[in-house]
């Protein structure tokens, strides 16, 4: 996960917020055949980062600078060293009782060179190890074939900002549902394609930090939607009918709702920046980019002198080959803003930039702050909006919420904080649901603490803690381990539960 953190606000207003469900306190069921699960992503917990054979990705690379640029100057190479503790991984997916376990792949770990020359039996034999182990125990692995960690060598020429990306990414997709897709049946193509585009081609927030901002960002956003639609195709066209999974993408997505009435085309406009720049061109009938968006970059760039937009065209024969190319809609969620008009901020976006061409501020409540020890904001009723609004405005896909979760300043295992977030967050779930939204599965965000990105090792998200000090990266269930374990298992969320932490078990009738 990701977040930009946006300076807090400091006046405070009421506003109506529209008609939004209030915490229940009775015990709610989730439909027949809902999966539950939890996840990782491979640079922010395997480790072994030059190991049998990897080579050096954009993490590998970014986090080995000096100065460094991550906030303690941390760095992946053993994080929580799950190459080599993968059973204790498992061990622990076990405990919590879940349907499955997202994982992803490390590009570099299985193809050292980026291209299918050659193929790098350790690393496959890792993978290998991680799927069969989970699968020994009846859980689904779930496989994201890009968590962000590009080979450096790709990135040298230029990464998702050339177009043979698309090629490059097809070739490393081919390959992985050639040596696990036998045994794999849910695959995420991209994790996050805002949070990859904006923050690391139009600015320098992540990895490669690029810092190009209105024009190196949406050509990221095309390459990587055609990127996406190859792996789709392929996937279709070469494997679905002997493998018969399941493939889509995941977005991450926040909902921001306007400050008042004179802000709802505002908001709408903003959602379509968001989100609406990937989900628009795969869900919609029509497909290619928003028409909002088309016309507010075009305009811009006329004004500001440029030949064309900085927003490249679709083809006719792209707006095909990228319509309907997903099997769900992932999704990615974690908290929610306020939007208004307010001059003195839009006047202050760098020209040009993604934030100029939209012309929306953007902020958030001191109210949502949990505690002073928070990083994530508590705001359920935002994702029981943004659950409705993607029901309406892609016609009611199937949504796998593949994360959602709760970041903390600190690393104690009493995480009160967390356990409210989770019970309200899965509360605004089963509202969407209540009203016809069509939720198919749930993701915990994260099985343990990690390696958190620019933020290190400072921001903790997992529902077990990882004690980084110890050789053996000892990892512990907190408090919301057991909430969850306990709405796994009995497929309901009850509020009122508490849980006995003394004892960690898992139900060998899984
Ligand atoms: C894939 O999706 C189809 C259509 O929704 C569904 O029938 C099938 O069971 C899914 N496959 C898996 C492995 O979940
Ligand atoms: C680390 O794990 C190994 C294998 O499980 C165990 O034998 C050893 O005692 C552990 N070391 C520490 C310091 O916990």
């Amino acid at each position: 996960m990701f977040l930009k953190r946006i300076v807090l606000s400091l006046f405070c207003f009421h506003v109506v917020l529209g008609k939004t469900p209030e915490i229940r306190e009775d015990v709610r069921k989730f439909p027949d055949g809902f999966l539950f699960g939890v996840a990782s992503a491979s640079y922010q917990v395997e480790g072994a980062w030059d190991e049998d054979g990897k080579s050096e990705s954009i993490w590998d690379h970014d986090t080995h600078k000096i100065p460094s640029p991550i906030d303690d100057m941390s760095t992946g190479d053993i994080a929580d060293d799950s190459y080599h503790l993968y059973k204790r991984d498992v061990e622990m997916v076990r405990e919590m009782g879940v349907d499955f376990y997202r994982i992803s792949l490390s590009w570099t770990r299985i193809m050292p060179t980026s291209f299918p020359d050659k193929i790098n039996q350790a690393g496959v034999d890792y993978y290998n190890n991680l799927i069969n182990e989970l699968l020994k125990h009846n859980i689904k692995p779930m496989i994201t074939l890009f968590h962000w960690d590009m080979p450096q060598k790709l990135q040298e020429m230029g990464g998702w900002t050339n177009p043979n990306i698309v090629d490059w990414y097809g070739d490393y997709v081919r390959t992985a549902y050639e040596l696990f897709g036998d045994r794999v049946k849910y695959w995420i193509t991209i994790n996050e394609p805002t949070q990859i585009c904006l923050y690391g081609y139009g600015l320098n927030l992540l990895a490669p930090r690029l810092n190009i901002p209105g024009v190196a960002d949406y050509l990221c956003s095309k390459n990587l939607l055609l990127a996406h639609a190859r792996a789709y195709h392929i996937y279709d066209e070469e494997f679905r009918a002997s493998q018969g999974g399941n493939i889509s993408i995941t977005l991450s997505a926040q909902w921001y709702e306007p400050e008042s009435e004179l802000y709802a085309t505002a908001s709408r406009e903003y959602l379509q920046f968001d989100s609406g720049v990937y989900a628009h061109p795969i869900f919609s009938k029509e497909g290619d980019w928003p028409s909002i968006v088309k016309e507010k970059v075009a305009r811009k760039s006329a004004e500001q002198g440029f030949a064309r937009s900085r927003l490249p065209d679709f083809t006719p024969e792209e707006i095909e080959y990228v319509r309907g190319t997903s099997d769900f809609f992932g999704l990615n969620h974690y908290s929610s803003y306020f939007v208004n008009m307010d001059e003195d901020t839009i006047n202050s976006y760098a020209v040009p930039s993604r934030a100029d061409d939209i012309g929306v501020n953007v902020f958030k409540l001191n109210e949502w702050v949990l505690s002073e020890f928070s990083s994530t904001d508590y705001v359920p009723w935002g994702f029981y909006k943004l659950l409705n609004y993607f029901r309406e405005e892609y016609d009611n896909p199937p949504i796998f919420i593949t994360e959602n979760g709760f970041g903390t300043y600190y690393t104690g295992l009493d995480d009160d904080e967390r356990v409210t977030y989770y019970r309200g967050y899965i509360g605004a779930v089963l509202d969407a649901i209540d009203d016809g939204t069509n939720i198919i599965g749930y993701t915990a965000w994260c099985l343990m603490d990690n390696f958190e990105w620019t933020k290190g090792y400072t921001v903790r998200y997992g529902i077990y803690h990882v004690d980084f000090e110890s050789p053996n990266r000892t990892r512990t269930p907190r408090k919301s381990a057991f909430v969850y374990k306990e709405i796994v298992r009995t497929r309901s969320l009850d509020i009122g539960f508490e849980p006995d932490t003394s004892v960690m078990t898992i139900d060998e009738g899984h």
